[in-house]
């Protein structure tokens, strides 16, 4: 069934856990996060990118997500990941497929990314869609030259309080060190978790945490054994992210993972199988690679069972 954000991250703030928001773009990627949600009985937010909507349409991705929800008993919000195109938001919110969009407005100035993100509130409010909004640059402690300039770029907790008041937004992005891709540590993984305890004493707001897939060593290793260039891939290591659910965070963004899963399962198939050219074959095995990363998330992050 398909509900609404702010229920479900309250239900998630109340029972101390974060629910995973999986980046999908086709059928595999949503069949693969509704089948880990219903075997591990967890509720989940299945988000599309800009990109993806450029890739498979908003009609298409809405249109079958809508499907899946109307089958399963489990909660489900289908949202808009990283919207930055006013017009694509605008779009999405009187589309009535989508039950939250992310205004994405971290590239500007802060005032400006304050009155377009009211603006974006007060028109998805209007047609009972929440939104999420970000506050801060996601990007790598390890990308900062100094600590003025990683001072400047992470989410500073007293701007994190004034935006998320003055906006209204149902759930806020913050900048704590994590940042996008397959590659986001040189050394160990470093997260600014003293700024999150900050954030978190301030706001009231659910708060997202963005950039936060692990690179689980096992599905790397099949990846690589089967082809995959991607030695120097690193991610946020597991303890990492329990401490972040442990210190507040509520809804956790994970597409660099599946993408991963899909190709080890894909190239492990077509490695093993090389006379079998049907791709619903090799599609199955990457969505089961896929499921079980997802699967994992769930216990990961503490919705399993919720
Ligand atoms: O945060 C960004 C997501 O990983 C989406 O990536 O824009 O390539 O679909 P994408
Ligand atoms: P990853 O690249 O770490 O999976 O982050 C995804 C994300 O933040 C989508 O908004
Ligand atoms: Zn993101």
């Amino acid at each position: 069934m398909l509900t609404t954000l702010p229920s479900l991250l309250a239900r998630a703030e109340h029972g101390r856990y974060a629910v995973g928001a999986f980046n999908v773009y086709n059928l595999e990627t949503i069949q693969a996060v509704v089948a880990a949600a219903e075997a591990e009985r967890s509720p989940a937010i299945l988000q599309t990118s800009e990109a993806a909507i450029a890739y498979a349409g908003m009609e298409t991705l809405g249109a079958l997500v809508h499907l899946f929800a109307k089958k399963t008993k489990i909660p489900l919000v289908f949202h808009l990941d990283h919207g930055k195109n006013e017009k694509l938001i605008m779009e999405a919110i009187k589309s009535g497929w989508y039950g939250s969009v992310m205004f994405d407005g971290s590239a500007l100035p802060y005032k400006k990314n304050l009155k377009l993100t009211k603006k974006i509130v007060k028109a998805a409010h209007a047609r009972g869609v929440a939104v999420e909004a970000e506050v801060g640059a996601i990007a790598g402690i390890e990308d900062f030259v100094s600590v003025k300039e990683r001072d400047a770029h992470l989410t500073s907790p007293e701007q994190a309080l004034e935006f998320a008041i003055e906006t209204g937004c149902d759930a806020l992005a913050v900048a704590i060190g994590t940042k996008h891709g397959a590659y986001k540590f040189n050394g160990d993984c470093q997260l600014d978790f003293e700024r999150l305890a900050e954030i978190k004493k301030l706001v009231k707001t659910p708060l997202v945490l963005h950039g936060a897939s692990g690179v689980p060593a096992a599905v790397k290793k099949t990846a690589m054994k089967f082809g995959a260039k991607i030695a120097e891939a690193k991610g946020v290591s597991d303890p990492a992210i329990k401490k972040a659910v442990k210190l507040g965070i509520r809804k956790i963004n994970i597409d660099t993972d599946l993408r991963i899963a899909l190709n080890a399962g894909v190239r492990q198939f077509l490695t093993e199988h090389p006379e079998d050219i049907d791709p619903r074959a090799f599609l199955a095995s990457g969505k089961n690679e896929m499921t079980q990363v997802i699967r994992q998330k769930m216990r990961l992050f503490g919705s399993s069972k919720k």
